[in-house]
């Protein structure tokens, strides 16, 4: 048995101690009537409210357009949360302590009298901080923010503080504009009314524990950072992979397809913090300085060259975990012979000096076979002498994983002797488990980022001149497909990896997809 001085000491270290402190105030929900309020932002707060993180004093304020009394509204939120969450969740007296909080106002977007309404209700709130430190949530169609900002701003809710720690903020959710003209211009509205640093627009990956480890796992581990280069890796692969289709949302989809509702947001911020170089400090503004440089330093492709770095596809009917699902074009709301993208993939390319020549290939889609978001860091095979030279391609690189959801954790996979006579290598895993490890609770992403625009920390959030980079990315790629129709080679059956095109991309390269659960399991032993 080990006696405690052969035990390491687990040194733990609290970076948030004295640093995020939650002052008193009220949030107030535009769009208080749809999905997002009721299954997301407000069981967040009660979660919340109930792990005792929310100010001692707060209100939550619901804005939308049907009338209704604030225990009408209550109610509506009680049954949301008993229907999306789980019963045992639901502590009824805590429930009504938190409900008792709660408040609404009917009100259409663009009626100014409405907004006096909402001012007359959080002046009647009293306490200083509950009137001046107010939360806008604009959980809304981006074509509503810049109209809910001015009202706001005319009836004094809103104005530009620069330095005012308290000041009114603005949280706003994607997509944030349809390219890089209208998300300049969107921000170019919400910045009359409110300085940028009272913006805050969310990418909920970004609140995902296993995307802020990604961070603290590169900048806190001496042995991983000294392989993050151009000499130690070959390629890197990001993959989000959804077994959904889009179900309800078709009328939104239609709009957006893959490349606005995931690429754009989802899949580029992990690449940036996969990929850029530590920041000076911890500093929000430093950190994403960091990302821009890094989405500034992806390569951008002319409109005729989109074929080589962009695949894209749609789903056909087929079948996921041995159930028939239709195809997109027969979703709900979706135009029969729509030609919006259900999947992308893309081949990157970093011209900086750590990741020159380095590809990272992105990919994402619905009614793939699987639900898993991993970045696979794939590392360069060894040199061709020893057990490479006998083995040739069946000797596995190393490669390590980072397994964003589910099953979040790390990998490290290795090669290894097979237990045996035989002289036998095969690939074996190192693996860090969240569940094992911390044990199964992971708050919800909305929780982490509703409690920092709280504490007013802006660090998990997009800053502008990262939101237009992104869309520039993008942009090249849209324009190469617009107007030209789908191939019937571009579909693909529910329930496989997409079109043949994306393995192509890769294979041309002698590359190929790979995702964590492509390692064999070990045999089992007999006895
Ligand atoms: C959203 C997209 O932003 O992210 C959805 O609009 C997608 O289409 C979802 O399904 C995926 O989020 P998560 O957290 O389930 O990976």
């Amino acid at each position: 048995m080990e006696t405690a001085d052969q035990l390491d000491e687990i040194l733990s270290c609290r970076l948030d101690v004295g640093r995020r402190t939650v002052q008193p105030c009220t949030i107030v929900i535009f769009g208080a009537s749809g999905d997002l309020t009721a299954r997301k932002l407000v069981p967040a707060l009660f979660h919340l409210y109930a792990q005792g993180q929310l100010p001692g004093l707060f209100r939550i304020i619901g804005f939308a357009r049907r009338p209704k009394s604030n225990d009408a509204w209550r109610a509506e939120l009680r049954e949301a949360f008993l229907q999306f969450s789980h019963a045992s969740e639901l502590d009824a007296a805590k429930w009504d302590a938190f409900a008792a909080n709660v408040f609404y106002c009917p009100g259409e977007f663009g009626d100014a009298a409405a907004y006096q309404n909402l001012r007359g209700q959080s002046d009647g709130f009293g306490q200083e901080l509950l009137r001046r430190n107010l939360v806008f949530y604009l959980a809304t169609s981006p074509s509503q923010f810049a109209e809910i900002a001015d009202h706001l701003h005319d009836a004094g809710l809103l104005a530009r503080r620069d330095s005012d720690p308290i000041g009114p903020r603005l949280v706003v959710e994607k997509p944030f504009g349809h390219d890089l003209a209208s998300a300049r211009q969107l921000n170019q509205e919400l910045t009359r009314c409110a300085c940028e640093k009272q913006i805050f627009r969310i990418d909920h990956y970004l609140g995902k524990e296993t995307v802020q480890n990604i961070l603290m796992f590169r900048f806190s581990n001496s042995v991983f950072e000294q392989l993050w280069t151009r000499q130690s890796v070959e390629q890197v692969q990001i993959t989000v992979s959804e077994k959904l289709g889009v179900g309800g949302r078709g009328g939104y989809y239609e709009e957006a397809g893959a490349l606005r509702d995931m690429v754009q947001n989802h899949l580029l911020q992990v690449l940036a913090l996969v990929a850029m170089e530590p920041p000076v400090n911890l500093e929000a503004e430093c950190i994403r300085d960091e990302k821009v440089k890094l989405l500034k330093s992806i390569r951008s492709f002319e409109t005729g060259q989109a074929s080589a770095f962009a695949v894209r596809g749609q789903y056909a009917a087929g079948a996921i975990d041995g159930e028939n699902v239709p195809a997109y074009r027969q979703e709900p709301k979706v135009k029969p012979d729509s030609n919006v993208e259900t999947f992308v993939a893309l081949r990157l390319l970093v011209d900086n000096w750590r990741w020159a020549g380095v590809p990272f290939y992105l990919r994402t889609g619905k009614r793939l076979p699987r639900n898993s978001s991993e970045v696979r860091v794939q590392f360069r095979p060894t040199p061709h002498v020893l057990f490479a030279a006998q083995c040739g391609p069946n000797l596995d690189a190393n490669s390590l994983t980072l397994r964003l959801q589910p099953n979040e954790g790390i990998s490290l996979r290795f090669n290894g002797k097979a237990p045996g006579t035989n002289m036998e290598i095969r690939p074996v895993r190192m693996q860090f488990d969240y569940q094992a490890e911390f044990g199964a609770y992971t708050p919800e992403a909305y929780q982490r980022l509703l409690l920092e625009v709280i504490a007013n920390d802006s660090t998990l959030f997009i800053r502008r001149d990262e939101v237009e980079t992104a869309w520039g990315i993008v942009d090249p790629i849209r324009q190469a497909w617009a107007g030209q129709p789908l191939a019937q080679t571009d579909f693909y059956p529910a329930g496989s990896w997409g079109p043949v095109a994306a393995d192509e991309m890769l294979a041309r390269r002698n590359h190929k997809w790979r995702m964590t659960s492509d390692i064999p399991s070990a045999p089992k032993k007999e006895g």
